[in-house]
């Protein structure tokens, strides 16, 4: 008997297969999420709202899913559309993404709804037009336009990136393996259904083909997949070595009123945690020597000690000596304002600031008005 050859399907067939087998497992299993519009309303023939596609992907760039929910369903009752969004006032949109993180992305969050409200309120409906505004990259655009709009675009994230590397045993480190995945990407997305397509990938990645323990039992596309294959999937995608953040410190001086308020100020427009507000306190320095103790407090005062907070930003981690002090009834100095005691929640507080807050008068971030 002659030994039977391997059917092997041309390439495009095999990811027609591939794509078609992740849609069905879509259409079973996928998230139900604030912002999506899923398979059986598409079917029914209703349109994605390109603002809610829009607000949830700046909204998902550095944030996670769970994160995310809240805050999108906050401001998409508070803002409903685009031009309900161009109307509100810098400081209000600020102060509702405050504990979102990377706040630059609330300033172009911004900007971009000017803009496409001034425009008459729609959005480009291209990944070229869309790249051309504010706050969206090569990654949102491709996301915007597949999922709102049907267009064939490749749209890859840290997910899409997991599953292709996987899919494909990439073995190219990252970042340098991005164009190889794009082109990947591109070669499986089907015509019909991009915008599901897209999403199909990142849940897939998010639910099954995770980072650690991926649950390649359930996955749909196990038999496409080269990493399973080869017997390791956690190999991918392949990491060059870590480097170390360098480490910054500094000094945040909360000073209390006797009714409660606390002494704030906003940080400049441009730069990190830009138009956000924070408690008085040093420059964050890497220099080991750097001003963290009591003689840099902004005023004399009866400072105590609090303890230290960290936090970890993209390129540096910081620690923070944080002093709190009661003081009696004083204007703000110049460039500071006190918060209305009680509302401490409905200011603009990264993350970091909320922390030394905290550090310094705890559950005070917590309480509601
Ligand atoms: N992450 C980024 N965009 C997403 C989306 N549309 N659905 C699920 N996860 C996402």
């Amino acid at each position: 008997m002659t030994p039977q050859r391997p059917i092997r399907k041309p390439a495009k067939a095999r990811d027609d297969d591939l794509a078609g087998r992740l849609l069905d497992w879509y259409d079973a299993h996928h998230r139900e999420l604030p912002w999506r519009t899923p398979p059986r309303d598409l079917a029914a023939g209703v349109q994605p709202d390109p603002y809610r596609v829009w607000l949830s992907e700046v909204m998902l760039q550095q944030t996670t899913v769970e994160a995310v929910k809240a805050y999108f369903t906050a401001f998409t009752a508070r803002w409903p559309t685009v031009s309900a969004l161009a109307a509100a006032s810098n400081d209000d949109v600020m102060k509702a993404w405050a504990g979102l993180g990377y706040y630059s992305r609330a300033r172009n969050l911004k900007a971009c709804a000017d803009l496409v409200a001034a425009q008459g309120g729609t959005f480009p409906d291209t990944e070229d037009g869309l790249l051309a505004l504010p706050g969206i990259g090569a990654y949102t655009a491709a996301a915007i336009a597949a999922i709102a709009f049907d267009r064939p675009a490749a749209v890859v994230d840290g997910n899409v990136e997991r599953v292709v590397t996987r899919l494909r045993a990439i073995a190219t480190p990252l970042p340098e393996a991005k164009r190889e995945i794009r082109l990947h990407v591109e070669e499986m997305a089907p015509r019909v259904r991009p915008g599901d397509f897209a999403q199909a990938m990142m849940d897939l990645g998010a639910t099954i083909c995770t980072p650690k323990r991926p649950k390649c039992m359930l996955c749909p596309v196990r038999e496409d997949c080269n990493a399973l294959a080869n017997g390791d999937p956690e190999l991918y995608p392949v990491r060059p070595a870590k480097s170390e953040k360098p480490l910054r410190r500094g000094a945040a001086f909360v000073a209390v009123r006797g009714d409660g308020a606390i002494l704030l100020r906003k940080r400049p427009d441009k730069g990190l945690l830009g138009r956000m507000t924070e408690v008085p306190g040093t420059a964050w320095t890497a220099r080991l020597d750097g001003e963290t103790g009591v003689e840099a407090a902004p005023f004399p005062a009866d400072w105590r000690h609090r303890g230290s907070i960290s936090h970890v930003f993209t390129h540096f981690s910081l620690d923070l000596t944080v002093y709190a002090a009661e003081v009696g009834e004083m204007p703000a100095p110049a460039g500071h304002f006190w918060s209305r005691p009680g509302w401490l929640n409905d200011e603009a507080l990264p993350t970091v600031m909320k922390k030394a807050i905290e550090a310094a008068i705890p559950g005070a971030t917590k309480r509601s008005q």
